[in-house]
């Protein structure tokens, strides 16, 4: 189906409207899921559809209505949608049983391989989400150092427990006090957090240094959402916490076994004392880590010296169905190139949705790195949260909701290529933006 007269070479596809059917179960899920949503983000009224199936780069819903995907699963689908080994992982493994608690062998090997690729990792510890490792980071940091308050950075993610829930969205009206993401945080939290903006050395150091004693850790994303770390910031936070003798945690959910063999650390030349790592391990399943230092992890060890101990614990860690299937996205990202191509692709999207916004006439910022890309409509760069809130939202969303009308399935803040798409699939991105950025420029 085509809008308007698109000219030869310009064709997007309009999906067509959504039937009863899925509007009834839409209004069902709404009834007995809070928000309808199995997380925070809630699509806009009328555009929710309900996920069906999986195929590589492509999603479709319970109407057969296919859209072309940019948000890969949030992240983990890294080798795209029902990846045929990961398939063939999960039918060769399950019949061993799909996890038993006790530690089983391919545990082992996993946490033998990562400390073999990531510069921090001297021991491991598994998880099934990056929430609980960023959690057990920040609390390790604590039990060690005897210290409670922690640094994080404006509009950084680090998950869902209460000492992460802290201005990733809302702005921190008053830096450094963290604005909250949620009510019913533990008392007392807000004393112990400090927010300060990414990229800028000065504040961290001036706040380092005016609070010695102060910090158990400073915990940030190496490469924040979508912004890129500025020269000598990293190295910054690595000084001032060795000066200190505080914990550098890097938060590498989405940029470990992604953003280079090394993960984000490598790429950038700065090793942090504890990473949590999630997301591209895993090929679709529930496993994550936290890895670090020797000195630091020991105090995971149960009968550890009682003052440091740090409690540790829960049912599917190391779960054998998820950990065979990170060897597997390993084998695949680090021992036959997917990560050089991951960075091919993403520079293609970047390049794509780039030319596309130029023709249309539209001022943007393209950030992004290797996998990642996402758009900022605005003639200033973008280097902190400030500068990416003081961007035109209200173009993003309209641009974004036409991007969805012409099967683009990209969350309106960040978008992640997999090994799945190839250039005909980044083709259609620009096409698709092309249009969808001159429609919004038109109404
Ligand atoms: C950087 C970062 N850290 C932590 C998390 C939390 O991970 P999970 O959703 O697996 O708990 C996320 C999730 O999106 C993330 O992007």
């Amino acid at each position: 189906m085509l809008r308007g007269k698109p000219a030869k070479g310009e064709r997007v596809r309009i999906q067509p409207p959504r039937s009863e059917e899925q509007t009834r179960l839409v209004e069902l899920a709404k009834s007995l899921i809070p928000g309808g949503t199995t997380n925070s983000i809630v699509p806009p009224a009328g555009q929710e559809f309900l996920i069906e199936r999986g195929e590589g780069a492509y999603v479709f819903d319970v109407d057969g209505r296919r859209y072309l995907d940019f948000l890969m699963g949030a992240g983990p689908l890294v080798l795209g949608h029902a990846h045929p080994r990961i398939l063939e992982t999960i039918a060769r493994t399950a019949s061993k049983g799909t996890h038993h608690f006790g530690l089983n062998r391919r545990a082992v090997e996993l946490a033998d391989r990562v400390s073999k690729y990531i510069p921090s990792a001297e021991m491991v510890r598994f998880t099934s989400t990056g929430s609980e490792a960023t959690f057990h980071a920040l609390r390790l940091a604590r039990a060690v150092t005897g210290r409670n308050a922690y640094i994080k950075f404006d509009g950084a993610y680090h998950g869902h427990h209460d000492l992460a829930v802290w201005s990733f969205e809302k702005s921190a009206s008053e830096p450094p006090r963290g604005t909250p993401e949620s009510a019913g945080i533990q008392r007392g939290v807000a004393e112990d957090i400090c927010v300060l903006p990414f990229n800028d050395s000065k504040s961290v150091r001036d706040e380092m240094r005016a609070n010695p004693e102060r910090y158990a850790a400073v915990i940030c994303e190496p490469f924040q959402r979508t912004l890129s770390p500025a020269p000598g910031f990293l190295e910054t936070l690595r000084e001032e916490c060795d000066r200190a003798g505080v914990v550098l945690i890097f938060d590498e959910v989405v940029t470990g076994f992604r953003f280079a063999p090394g993960s984000a650390q490598q790429r950038y030349g700065v090793v942090p004392d504890l990473t949590a790592l999630g997301k591209a391990l895993s090929g679709g399943l529930p496993v994550a880590m936290l890895v670090g230092r020797r000195h630091l992890m020991r105090h995971f060890e149960p009968g550890s010296n009682e003052d440091q101990y740090s409690f540790h614990c829960g049912t599917l860690n190391g779960n054998l169905l998820a950990t065979e299937c990170a060897h597997t996205a390993l084998d695949i990202l680090m021992e036959e190139g997917g990560i050089a191509q991951l960075e091919e692709l993403g520079q293609m999207a970047r390049e794509q949705m780039a030319r596309a916004l130029t023709d249309a006439g539209i001022q943007f910022q393209m950030c992004g790195e290797s996998a990642i890309f996402h758009p900022y409509f605005t003639d200033r760069p973008v280097s902190n949260n400030a500068d990416v809130r003081s961007s035109n939202w209200q173009f993003n969303d309209a641009f974004h909701l036409k991007l969805l009308e012409a099967g683009i399935y990209k969350t309106f803040t960040k978008g992640y290529v997999s090994l799945a798409h190839d250039s005909g699939h980044l083709e259609e991105l620009g096409r698709a933006s092309k249009w969808a950025a001159r429609e919004v420029k038109s109404t």
